[in-house]
């Protein structure tokens, strides 16, 4: 496996160590616009190999031939938010950054996975979709797994339990019309609503929708990283080593849950050809009703790129 990493800013840098640690690729390759960051920040992962154990090569550069033969591109290129911004506020900046960068990725690699971070996200993968002129089942957004572990993590705190017991799902697009789905979200098998009233549900839905935001305004400088970075190094551990694990990650829907040709959030199962099957499961009137409307946002944003991408 040979996975590049586009993007050596915060959430690439850390994904690139987490896929070197986890061992899950013979060569990582860290590109970034900004010459010396990727070099010299690959050059720090690699020298801890020794003390971390791991082998992988790791390589820092400015020169997508580099990516040749990619299985696997991570791309988180672009601008992050500040305190004041919505993920939407970056909508024409990071299509054109997008464009480009999918544009040289595609140039050396023919049949990649891509995996896409840059926000607004749903709108990015369409956008990766769109120019790498890739199967569908092959360019994936990661929004579902790290809006679904903040949900996971504020129960396992609430209710002082193992995290790892949390089975829960968030749909639909990133930003504020996300669905934490409430039906499926149990601990150990055990219905949420059994074990919490309503109101403390709801207010941790209520924080899960926030959750970006709230680290915003701590860092005040940028976003989450850290956790970020995991969610989209679990999706590639999915399809690296062919588990396939049922994830919510951003793809193209073909008619399930009434919607059309639209990228949006939804479990699906990840393995060596990508999305491998979407799951439609069951929602309540109220929970479908919100993921439609959510996939309404993203598409209304796809449309403001016609333009771009004609
Ligand atoms: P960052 O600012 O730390 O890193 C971004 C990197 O992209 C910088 O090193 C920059 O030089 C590079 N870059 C900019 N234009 C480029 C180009 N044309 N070619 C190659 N590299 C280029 O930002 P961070 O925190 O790593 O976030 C990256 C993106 O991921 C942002 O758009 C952010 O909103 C998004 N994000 C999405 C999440 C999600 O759940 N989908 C979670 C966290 C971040
Ligand atoms: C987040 O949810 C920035 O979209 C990113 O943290």
């Amino acid at each position: 496996m040979k996975i590049t990493v586009i993007g050596a800013g915060n959430v690439g840098a850390t994904a690139a160590l987490r896929i070197a640690e986890k061992q899950l690729a013979r060569e990582v390759v860290l590109i970034d616009i900004v010459e010396g960051i990727p070099q010299g920040k690959a050059l720090d992962m690699y020298e801890s190999g020794p003390v971390a154990l791991f082998d992988t090569k790791i390589k820092g550069s400015n020169d997508y031939s580099d990516s040749a033969d990619s299985d696997i591109v991570l791309i988180t290129a672009g601008l992050a938010r500040k305190p004041g911004m919505s993920r939407e506020d970056l909508l024409q900046k990071n299509a054109s950054i997008i464009k480009e960068v999918t544009s040289q990725v595609m140039k050396y690699s023919k049949n990649p996975i891509l995996i896409m971070v840059s926000n607004p996200l749903d709108v990015m993968t369409y956008v990766a979709r769109q120019i790498s002129g890739l199967p569908e089942e092959r360019v994936i957004g990661m929004a579902g797994v790290l809006d679904t572990a903040r949900f996971r993590s504020f129960i396992a705190e609430e209710l002082h339990v193992s995290m790892q017991d949390i089975n829960a799902f968030v749909l639909g697009g990133h930003g504020d019309s996300m669905v934490p789905v409430v039906k499926y979200t149990n601990v150990a098998g055990i219905p949420i609503t059994e074990l919490m009233p309503m109101e403390k549900i709801n207010a941790i839905v209520e924080r899960t929708k926030n959750g970006g935001i709230e680290i915003v305004n701590h860092l005040k400088t940028g976003s989450a990283f850290y956790a970020p970075a995991a969610s989209a190094v679990e999706m590639i551990e999915s399809i690296v080593r062919d588990r396939k694990r049922i994830l919510p990650c951003t793809t193209c829907l073909k008619g399930q849950f009434g919607i059309k040709d639209v990228y949006c959030g939804a479990p699906v199962k990840l393995g060596r050809g990508g999305v491998e099957q979407i799951m439609e499961i069951n929602l309540s009137e109220d929970e479908l009703k919100a993921l439609q409307q959510s996939a309404a946002i993203v598409e209304k944003n796809c449309r403001n790129l016609d333009t771009l991408l004609a």
